[in-house]
């Protein structure tokens, strides 16, 4: 077992913003962050687009970053919330500066900003089109320089441990008191012993087969918490970006900026219309929700497979500067962006919704704390504005570790039991898993997609309770792998959405349901 005042769970931003800033001010506070994969894979090492911040003040202000991120909430956000975030910006861009993350400046020094769906300004601070790589690294680069943070890639952390665990606790309050860990490398499983624990397990991507995120992004921390009966909101609010790159074999998941629409790229169908201008005024930069929509109906009407994001008749060497990674992937896949228009199709993206936290990142559970894309913080309502993300991430974090410069949490005084495999062996079917997956994922994309029905969500829970079944059956009898944890996971966060989707009853955002017209 280890004993620590802070276990992080997850190495994307929001973990580590949280681990630097604690560390650095409490150096006789230990933090061990734990993460699934290597130390850098996590959605956050993927953004392009960049953080959305308010600091050209002449043509500016927070009120109409505020009123943007409103209007694409649908009247759903948390005004209070919306606020505190976006005032917030500059100051934690400004920590990400100290740490040394670079972003791009334009001839005369100035940040240079970019522009994504639903933004009625410039306000995206960005490093090329690999914004989320460098912040990445540049928060790597610092925790390595921090002697009380411990960083342990290749760890899974299984399930949060709680009362549930430990006979003697009489309460009904449920506390945390950290989680138990599966060694990837060695199979081993053990405890970690926390004073406080942070998720920080970033998004969902993964329950649909198709999309933007990597595979890392399979929902464990929101299945962990509901498991332990943490509050779970807006799960129905799946984000779908407009622009994954179509490839017909297989299901691609890299992204074409909503930065590259900002930069003037326009949205045709196979016969060359541009199709955006007859759903909405602000055509390609129109908001995601409405882009996806719109994408899906005119794929609907046709039959096609994809549209097309034509970018022949912009600035090539201004392009080729702004985007190289898009330009370069592009060509491996033999698309030249001078010549030819680039194949894409809708992708899920990133989850509204999440693990309810109030302003200060407290979940409903005692002594455990949420931060980043597996929470629901009010910022985002029923559809995130783009880049509005990592600046969340970047709050919060900044929140949670103003929460515990003030509040010392001290060691429970509780003995955790070991983790108990009695009785299981090893999986021989491993095809199961499999099997079980790619069955989950047909279902989400074909049920639970843009467009949703009644008929089809209620079909979609009756299979999902059969897949539900047979996992459960196969977990209980087996040792434990990351696979099937990360089924089991996939299947909860699968049974949160469809069950809050036939929950809502008006359409917002990025929910659509026929049966709600
Ligand atoms: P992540 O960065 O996903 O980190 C989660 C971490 O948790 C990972 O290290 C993962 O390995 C670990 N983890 C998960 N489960 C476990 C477990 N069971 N045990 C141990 N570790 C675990 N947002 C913007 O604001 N601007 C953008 O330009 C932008 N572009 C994007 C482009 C792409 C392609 C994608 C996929 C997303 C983009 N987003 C963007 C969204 C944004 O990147 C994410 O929402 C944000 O990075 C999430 O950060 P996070 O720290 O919450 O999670
Ligand atoms: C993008 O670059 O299009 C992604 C931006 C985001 O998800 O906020």
């Amino acid at each position: 077992m280890i004993e620590t005042h802070y276990l992080v769970i997850g190495s994307g931003i929001a973990g580590l913003t949280f681990s630097v800033k604690i560390a650095e001010k409490f150096p006789d506070r230990k933090v061990v962050i734990v993460t699934k994969a290597s130390e850098d894979e996590s959605n956050t090492k993927y953004a392009q687009g960049g953080v959305a911040v308010v600091l050209n003040k002449e043509k500016d202000s927070f009120k109409k970053h505020i009123k943007d991120t409103l209007i694409a909430g649908d009247g759903l956000c948390d005004e209070e919330v919306v606020k505190m975030v976006v005032e917030e910006g500059p100051d934690r861009l400004e920590e990400l500066l100290i740490w040394g993350a670079n972003f791009d400046v334009n001839a005369t020094g100035e940040f240079d900003l970019g522009k994504e769906g639903g933004h009625s300004e410039y306000r995206v601070v960005h490093h090329k089109d690999i914004t989320g790589y460098e912040i990445e690294h540049a928060l790597l680069k610092r925790v390595h320089q921090l002697k009380n943070i411990s960083i342990l890639p290749h760890h899974f952390a299984i399930d949060l441990v709680t009362n549930h665990h430990i006979k003697e606790i009489k309460s009904d309050k449920i506390s945390c008191f950290g989680a138990y860990i599966f060694n990837q490398k060695t199979g081993n499983i053990f405890t970690i012993k926390a004073n406080a624990t942070l998720l920080a397990s970033g998004g969902i991507g993964c329950v649909y087969g198709h999309t933007t995120n990597p595979v890392i992004a399979t929902g464990d921390g929101i299945a962990m918490a509901y498991r332990a009966k943490a509050a779970i909101k807006d799960m129905e609010f799946v984000q779908f970006h407009p622009t994954a790159l179509y490839e017909a074999k297989g299901e691609s998941s890299f992204l074409i900026s909503e930065a590259v629409r900002g930069f003037g790229a326009y949205l045709r169908n196979k016969t060359g219309h541009r199709f955006m201008l007859d759903y909405d005024e602000r055509a390609e930069l129109a908001s995601r929700d409405i882009v996806s929509q719109s994408i899906d109906n005119e794929l609907k009407k046709s039959g096609d497979s994809h549209v097309y994001l034509d970018c022949t008749h912009l600035d090539m060497s201004a392009f080729k500067h702004h985007f190289p990674n898009i330009y370069n992937k592009c060509l491996e896949h033999h698309i030249n962006i001078e010549t030819d228009w680039i194949p894409v199709v809708p992708a899920s993206h990133y989850l509204c919704g999440g693990i309810v936290v109030d302003k200060n990142g407290e979940t409903t559970i005692a002594n455990l704390f949420a931060c980043g894309e597996c929470t629901r913080t009010g910022l985002h309502g029923a559809n995130r504005l783009a880049s509005n993300s990592l600046l969340e991430a970047l709050v919060y974090a900044h929140n949670i570790y103003k929460f515990h410069s003030a509040h010392h949490y001290k060691a429970a005084n509780v003995i955790i039991p070991d983790w108990n495999d009695e009785g299981t062996t090893i999986a021989k079917e491993h095809i199961l898993i499999q099997h079980n997956l790619k069955q989950l994922q047909a279902l989400m994309r074909d049920y639970v997609g843009i467009v949703r029905s009644n008929k089809r969500l209620k079909r979609a829970i009756n299979h999902l309770d059969l897949i539900y079944n047979e996992v459960e059956d196969l977990y209980k009898e087996s040792k434990i792998t990351t696979s099937l944890c990360e089924l089991r996971n996939m299947i909860n966060v699968a049974h949160l959405i469809i069950k809050q989707s036939l929950e809502r009853t008006e359409n917002k955002g990025g929910y659509f349901n026929i049966d709600n017209v």
